[in-house]
């Protein structure tokens, strides 16, 4: 498996252009299973996760095709009929998302058989939710062995759904198998994170009748057909919120482009608030420290607008060598301090309980080798060894190539000493 190593204490100046946003570009890419013509996304990220969804997407059917388009990285999506309703373990096991496929192939062919998912070790993360939402279209719905097996021979009817909690996922799962429902869905307590407004847009360009997303409701009104069109993938902020963090742990002075900075204001706002410099621009942000310690400040994870759960590890990082101490409440997900640990293991200073760590600021951290546990906790590792002294390696980072599109690039660019290590020993950059 290969591995990261960064060899810490150069500071970052450069630019780093903002891909597409993973997050959504996977929901974007199951809504080609609505439509007998082709989807193109352009602003797509190169990963892990799309590649594994792509082999999915290929295998019911929908022809998938990677290229440089007149405007950037493109995918092309065209499932003139499903051939399959089948998802595989091997397949859904791989990443959680792959599971938004049922809703999409139940609408479209009135059956389907999905895994259970996989995914991140983050927790137990069900899916009664989207199963819930399915039921409520009309969709039955029977479990059996890792399996759920869907039916809607007469197809699905529109509903009145309420969520006893925010799920993104089956926020999204609702919207994408009600759009060719037949009647009016509307969704309460609906999830408002930026990526439902891509998805809306995205529907819609495809003839669908979507409104309030990204408002805690939504109002589908279902139609016969969806017909192709083309849809610039929303940039992803959480990938933006990261190299901001890279950044302010790093020192120096990094330009994040083709990038919206209000989609993480609440970070923005907390790295100001801990002495960094923050200059919003008319297509990204710039971020300075020169040398000053930034103050310990404290974040609670909450759905969107609130601070991002997907960049507590990255923040918690940079609280290890703030002045003072920092609260960090996680309330999204349980088990999502795997990362403290290993920080631990740079000579961060961090206790944790339950469903809050304490990070108390010290002076150096040292590298050491660590291990990736999750997406945004590798990304954690990576960033505390951009501080830390000598030479930190991060090993299981195939988490990290899930979601970071040419990491190690990106900050080379910027100073970083970052380079890969291949699976044989050979080092890359
Ligand atoms: C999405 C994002 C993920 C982000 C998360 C929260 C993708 C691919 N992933 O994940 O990066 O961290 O939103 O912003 O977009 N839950 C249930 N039952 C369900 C569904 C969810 O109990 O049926 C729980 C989860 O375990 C979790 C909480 O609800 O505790 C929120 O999860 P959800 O918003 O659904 O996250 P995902 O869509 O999985």
């Amino acid at each position: 498996m290969d591995r990261i190593a960064i060899i810490g204490g150069a500071r970052l100046n450069g630019e780093i252009p903002v891909s597409g946003a993973k997050n959504s570009a996977i929901k974007l890419m199951a809504a080609s299973l609505l439509t007998d013509e082709p989807l193109r996304l352009t602003n797509m990220p190169r990963l892990a996760d799309t590649r594994f969804l792509g082999k999915l997407l290929s295998r019911l059917g929908v022809s998938v095709t990677e290229s440089d388009g007149p405007d950037g990285q493109q995918t092309i999506l065209h499932a003139p009929e499903i051939t399959s309703g089948f998802a595989p373990y091997d397949l859904v096991r791989q990443m959680r998302a792959s599971f938004n496929v049922l809703g999409p192939l139940i609408a479209r062919t009135g059956q389907a058989k999905v895994s259970l998912p996989g995914g991140c070790t983050i927790g137990a993360r069900p899916v009664d939710l989207h199963l819930q939402a399915l039921e409520a279209l009309g969709a039955k719905i029977d479990l059996h062995e890792g399996y759920v097996y869907a039916q809607a021979p007469r197809g699905l009817k529109g509903a009145e759904i309420t969520f006893p909690f925010v799920s993104v996922g089956a926020t999204e799962h609702a919207m994408l198998a009600a759009v060719i429902a037949d009647g009016v869905t509307v969704l309460h307590n609906a999830a408002c994170e930026p990526e439902l407004l891509d998805l809306q847009e995205c529907l819609n360009a495809m003839g669908a009748k979507v409104e309030g997303a990204g408002t805690p409701t939504v109002t589908i009104t279902g139609v016969a057909r969806l017909h192709g069109a083309t849809h610039a993938v929303i940039p992803d902020r959480i990938e933006m919120g990261t190299y901001a963090v890279a950044a302010a742990m790093a020192g120096g002075e990094v330009r994040l482009t083709n990038a919206r900075p209000h989609l993480i204001d609440s970070l923005l706002d907390k790295l100001e608030e801990a002495g960094c410099g923050v200059e919003r621009t008319s297509d990204g942000v710039i971020i300075r420290r020169n040398g000053e310690r930034l103050k310990a400040v404290d974040i609670e994870t909450a759905p969107y607008p609130g601070f991002a759960t997907d960049l507590q590890a990255q923040f918690m990082a940079l609280m290890t060598l703030a002045d003072g101490e920092s609260r960090i409440r996680e309330t999204i997900f349980e088990n999502r301090f795997m990362h403290a640990p290993e920080l631990m293991r740079l000579g961060a200073d961090i206790s944790v309980s339950g469903g809050e760590a304490r990070v108390r600021g010290v002076a150096q951290l040292e590298g050491a080798e660590v291990m990736a546990t999750d997406l945004r906790a590798s990304v954690s590792l990576v960033i505390a060894g951009l501080a830390a002294r000598g030479e930190t390696i991060v090993s299981r980072i195939y988490h990290l190539d899930r979601g970071f599109e040419r990491l190690e690039a990106k900050l080379t660019a910027c100073g970083a000493q970052v380079r890969r290590i291949k699976d044989d020993g050979e080092a890359e950059l």
